[in-house]
């Protein structure tokens, strides 16, 4: 059950991948921003589980959500925080990817959270860095945080419905629609979701389904959305991804809206405890209307909030053990 994998050679320092951690490490990595979520309730917001160690964004892509929320989940466990701007960095006089994270890792740094446009640059990095590697987001292939923020607003809201933990989402039908094709969320998603027991079912216009879905582990794929509505307990939206799409997929965006759009009239023909996603950003009036994105079963905002408990349980997991000076004498300064 493996998506087009660039490959695996992702060591548990890593998170490159949604398989890098399977069904024990996502509800290990949930459970932790359990105790995470609750301390962003506290009046004093912090823990000292990374004080001493440094982490860096290197993002060679617009973000506001990832960037944001990687670091204030950093700040939150007392880490030091560094940004990388690549608009104002020497990638701009011509510095290669290599060069770049192979000088903010001689910085000493110990994690760097990267997204690039290109599939498989976070892999790419790993192999030139120490510093433990998170992928922010690589081209079209993956973005494994935010798998892991959906399933857990997913999670919370099953759990809060249930009046129990709901770390089970069997029997849970989730339709993620628009542009799987150029969408990394997507890939990352049907991962993370189809671990923890869910129905996936894809739903897009011919031009922007995978050209291949072989290996992929969900229900089905669909062209019809309407058709899915009454049967659908999450329906996960998506941008379209303009910057991926080296020719022109769509040639109207008012036509895309009346097929694919959750418009006003479609979000009232989901159940009446369907839940509606979208990563963001979101193109409103588009693949949804503005009145349904600020629908109270509308869980966008939710998802922004709980990336920073998810990432601080990323950030823990990867950078929270003993640290190690040298990689062959192992000596323990804490
Ligand atoms: C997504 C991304 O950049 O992959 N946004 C995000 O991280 N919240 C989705 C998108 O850009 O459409």
């Amino acid at each position: 059950m493996t998506i087009e994998t660039i490959d695996r050679e992702a060591g548990r320092d890593n998170l490159l991948s949604v398989s890098d951690l399977g069904r024990e490490g996502i509800l290990e990595i949930l459970h932790q921003a359990d105790a995470f979520a609750e301390i962003s309730h506290r009046p004093m917001p912090k823990v000292p589980a990374l004080r001493g160690r440094t982490i860096v964004t290197v993002f060679f892509e617009n973000s506001t959500r990832t960037r944001l929320s990687f670091e204030m989940a950093a700040q939150r466990l007392n880490a030091d925080v560094l940004t990388f701007f690549s608009a104002t960095s020497s990638v701009q006089k011509g510095e290669s990817l290599r060069d770049t994270v192979q000088t903010v890792d001689a910085l000493g740094v110990d994690a760097i959270i990267i997204r690039h446009p290109s599939s498989g640059a976070a892999l790419q990095a790993s192999r030139w860095v120490r510093a433990s590697v998170i992928n922010a987001g690589d081209g079209q292939h993956e973005h494994p945080t935010q798998a892991l923020l959906d399933a857990f607003t997913i999670r919370e809201a099953l759990s809060r419905r249930s009046g129990q933990v709901v770390d089970d989402f069997a029997g849970l039908r989730v339709n993620i629609v628009g542009d799987v094709r150029h969408s990394r969320v997507a890939r990352s998603n049907v991962l993370a979701l189809a671990a923890l027991g869910a129905e996936v079912t894809l739903v897009a216009p011919e031009a922007l389904l995978p050209i291949s879905t072989e290996g992929w582990p969900i229900a089905r794929v669909t062209t019809d959305l309407d058709s899915t509505l009454d049967s659908t307990d999450v329906c996960y939206l998506l941008r379209i991804q303009h910057e991926r799409m080296a020719e022109a997929h769509l040639d109207d965006l008012d036509e895309y809206r009346r097929h694919f759009g959750l418009t006003t009239e479609r979000a009232a023909r989901l159940g009446k405890d369907a839940l509606i996603m979208h990563p963001g950003p979101m193109n409103r009036g588009v693949e949804i209307d503005s009145t349904v994105a600020d629908l109270p079963n509308a869980l966008i905002l939710d998802q922004a909030r709980n990336g920073v408990p998810v990432r601080m349980a990323v950030l823990f997991r990867l950078l929270g053990g003993p640290r190690t000076v040298g990689a062959e004498s192992g000596d323990l300064v804490e």
